[in-house]
């Protein structure tokens, strides 16, 4: 078995890949993540198809692309039904495994997943990969779409990368949930997640393309009055995610799907919260970073 990657669509070769020849749930070998990571940097998203995965199987596979990051359960201490604090609970499954109720708080993180996002860009730490595991789907909505965030660079008017090269963007982990209604957080949660500044325009290390950078989570962006700046940051959002630079995905249970946070944005769509979903993310850290909580 050789792992081999083919363009999810040959008329957009360098976006999305299909994986085949690969057992996720057993230790990769030295060339099979090197494979992968060359795959991440011209793909920005692989989707692998018939990997269920136990939680243990999805943690031992996620490490060994880096350290892994459990995101913002570090601020708001939410309980979770998992073994391991590293996996994220993306879906709407309460902690007794029942399907969360209108009222759970839970419900929040699963709407403003469905706002345009890189996720953890609001904390200064090197997030690299997210990788996420169906194991229940609905039959109807709760796709997951991708944005290439390399082919909106390059089809921004000259005049819009000259107006954005430079500028930066602050993002804020509650800015997306605030947006949506939830305000709800005390200043002690708000302050584990001061801004975070990051340039609207990168260079994408593994590949030295351009990427554009824009997220629901800036609040504003530097030199620009916040009212510029979120309209800003709107338009750049709205040329990103035009058709002709959008995956979507329809999860069958047994996917896994793994995407490059740097050169991409995401997000879920709508589906009806009273029927199950349960997806689970990793996400990584730049190989080399040493997370703090590890460090001490
Ligand atoms: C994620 C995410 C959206 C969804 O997994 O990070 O934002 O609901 N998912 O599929
Ligand atoms: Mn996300």
């Amino acid at each position: 078995m050789s792992l081999v990657i083919t363009p999810e669509n040959p008329l957009r070769p360098s976006f999305v890949g299909v994986v085949t020849g690969v057992n996720l749930s057993k230790p990769l070998d030295q060339q099979s993540i090197e494979a992968i990571d060359r795959g991440m940097d011209h793909y920005g998203v692989l989707v692998f198809r018939d990997q269920p995965l136990s939680q243990d199987e999805q943690i031992d596979l996620s490490v060994q692309f880096g350290p892994l990051d459990s995101g913002l359960r570090k601020a708001t201490g939410a309980a979770t039904r998992f073994k391991y604090d590293q996996l994220i609970d993306i879906g709407n499954v309460a902690l007794d495994g029942s399907i969360a109720n209108k009222d759970n708080k839970k419900l929040i993180g699963v709407l403003a997943n469905q706002l345009w996002h890189s996720d953890s860009t609001f904390q200064n730490l090197p997030v690299k990969y997210s990788m996420l595991s169906a194991v229940v789907v609905p039959e109807e909505g709760g796709q997951t779409q991708w944005a290439d965030l390399r082919a909106a660079w390059d089809a921004l008017p000259e005049s819009t990368k000259k107006y954005v090269e430079g500028k930066t963007g602050w993002h804020s982990a509650f800015h997306s949930r605030i947006m949506l209604g939830d305000s709800d957080y005390s200043q002690e949660q708000l302050d584990k997640f001061p801004p975070v500044e990051r340039p609207l325009v990168h260079t994408h290390p593994g590949s030295g393309k351009k990427v554009l950078f824009p997220s629901v989570h800036i609040t504003h962006v530097s030199d620009l009055a916040v009212p510029e700046g979120r309209l800003l940051v709107a338009e750049l959002l709205e040329h990103a995610t035009q058709a002709q630079f959008v995956y979507s995905h329809s999860w069958r249970p047994g996917d896994y799907v793994m995407w490059d946070n740097r050169s991409t944005l995401h997000r879920g769509t709508r589906y009806d919260l009273s029927i199950r979903r349960d997806l689970r993310r990793t996400t990584t850290l730049e190989r080399d970073y040493v997370p703090a909580e590890i460090a001490a």
